[in-house]
């Protein structure tokens, strides 16, 4: 379920006990270890060794340069959404032609910069898009890859606010103007089409809403085929989902994609995915320390120093993670909301969790190596915490913490 695993009473993660971190590096702060990702990625990268693709991980997951750099190692590829995580992606030694550029609003900049890096795919989302994307491709003197990112209406039967794949969303081409989009796409001087793909949504638990898709991906394909316009590639985006808490099954990333490969064997199509979540989810934790326990009306109450600035994921999305102590100790054991510091009734780490803690103990949030940090923010004026990474017995900061001036920095009081 996670990168951690308890030895002797203590959470160890690789071969650094947590508990250490915390008082090396302060807390909040989160920690990743190197060989759980690795390992996820390989997972993918070793289920489809008999299948030409690319697994282009969703930097928006977590885009530490360090955690770009262990993958860009490994040869992945990168799903971008920004000018942002592009430049993210070549400062770690991402290589371009093993990007592709995804997102609904992709701004003039950022199509430049992207172009003239000379990524491997855009994933284009709408005709308007098509339209800015040959027109700044002809100024360049280039032509652009796309596909054509098409919302299959299937339901990913997850959380709405991480769905993407169903009618009215604003993702993607609606399925039933997507021909009509192909071949706008490819009357465009300047854009080269070359490929399809789609995205349902996020910590999908289920195969069969991605099997829905993959054959009405697969269809279109066949479609736009027939109208002249022959693709190389299918992208069938991210969305695997991970195991949070352990009455949770996670999507067997082997069988998944054992059962892509079967089905594009013969077609000539190559393969990209894009997972995030399953790459980097369970390889993280957010360490943090228990400040003040706190009883009102028969409720208790754990304040810690981690919140929903540093981990929105709980009060957004009422997302469980585990919550452990780093070391069991004999403190008497009830059940507490685990909350943060910050002034909102959503700043809530965990609700009713069996815990034997004290103040002053360390804690870790399990499972939030995926839109844990990228999510985090200032509110509050809190800064960011740090950032490590576990490398066999080896703790590296990856990044610093961010210092009380810095936040405000930028800013200036009027005269
Ligand atoms: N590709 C596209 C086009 C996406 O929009 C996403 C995620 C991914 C790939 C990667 O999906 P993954 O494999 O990580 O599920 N903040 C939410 C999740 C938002 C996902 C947005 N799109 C959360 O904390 O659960």
């Amino acid at each position: 379920m996670s990168a951690v695993r308890r030895v002797g009473g203590e959470l160890w993660m690789e071969g650094v006990r947590l508990s250490e971190v915390a008082s090396r590096f302060g807390t909040p702060c989160y920690a990743y270890s190197r060989a759980a990702i690795e390992s996820a990625w390989q997972a993918f990268d070793r289920a489809l060794a008999g299948t030409e693709h690319l697994v282009c991980y969703a930097v928006k997951a977590n885009s530490n340069l360090a955690v770009l750099g262990i993958l860009a190692r490994l040869g992945s590829g990168f799903d971008i959404v920004s000018g942002g995580e592009l430049a993210r992606v070549l400062a770690a030694g991402g290589r371009a032609d093993r990007v592709i550029f995804s997102g609904v609003g992709k701004g003039e900049d950022e199509i430049r910069a992207a172009l003239m890096a000379g990524i491997r795919c855009f994933n284009v989302e709408s005709e308007p898009e098509l339209e800015r994307l040959d027109a700044i491709a002809r100024a360049l003197g280039v032509r652009a890859p796309v596909s054509l990112r098409v919302n299959p209406d299937v339901d990913a039967r997850t959380h709405p606010y991480i769905s993407t794949g169903l009618k009215g969303n604003k993702f993607g081409i609606a399925h039933d103007r997507a021909l009509a989009a192909y071949g706008l796409a490819a009357s465009l001087p300047n854009l080269e089409v070359t490929g399809i793909d789609c995205h349902i949504g996020s910590q999908i638990l289920d195969m069969a809403p991605l099997e829905e898709a993959l054959e009405r991906v697969l269809e279109l394909a066949a479609a736009v085929a027939a109208r002249g316009i022959p693709l190389r590639h299918v992208d069938l985006g991210g969305g695997l989902g991970i195991r949070y808490r352990e009455e949770e099954e996670a999507l067997d990333i082997g069988r998944w994609c054992a059962t892509v490969a079967a089905r594009l064997a013969g077609t000539g199509y190559s393969l990209v995915l894009e997972p995030g979540r399953a790459i980097v989810g369970n390889a993280g934790v957010l360490l943090s320390r228990v400040e003040y326990l706190k009883l009102d009306k028969g409720k208790r109450f754990a304040i810690v120093d981690a919140s929903m600035s540093e981990l929105i994921r709980p009060a957004l999305y009422e997302a469980w993670h585990e919550i452990s102590p780093l070391a069991t100790l004999d403190r008497p054991e009830a059940a507490y909301d685990v909350v943060g510091p910050v002034c909102e009734s959503s700043d809530v780490l965990g609700t009713d969790r069996r815990l034997a803690i004290a103040p002053g103990d360390g804690i870790a949030i399990l499972s939030a190596g995926a839109y844990g940090m990228v999510m985090s923010s200032n509110y509050n004026s809190r800064p960011r915490p740090a950032e490590v990474v576990i490398d066999g017995d080896r703790a590296v900061q990856v990044r610093a913490r961010e210092t009380i001036d810095s936040l405000f920095a930028g800013e200036t009081t009027l005269d």
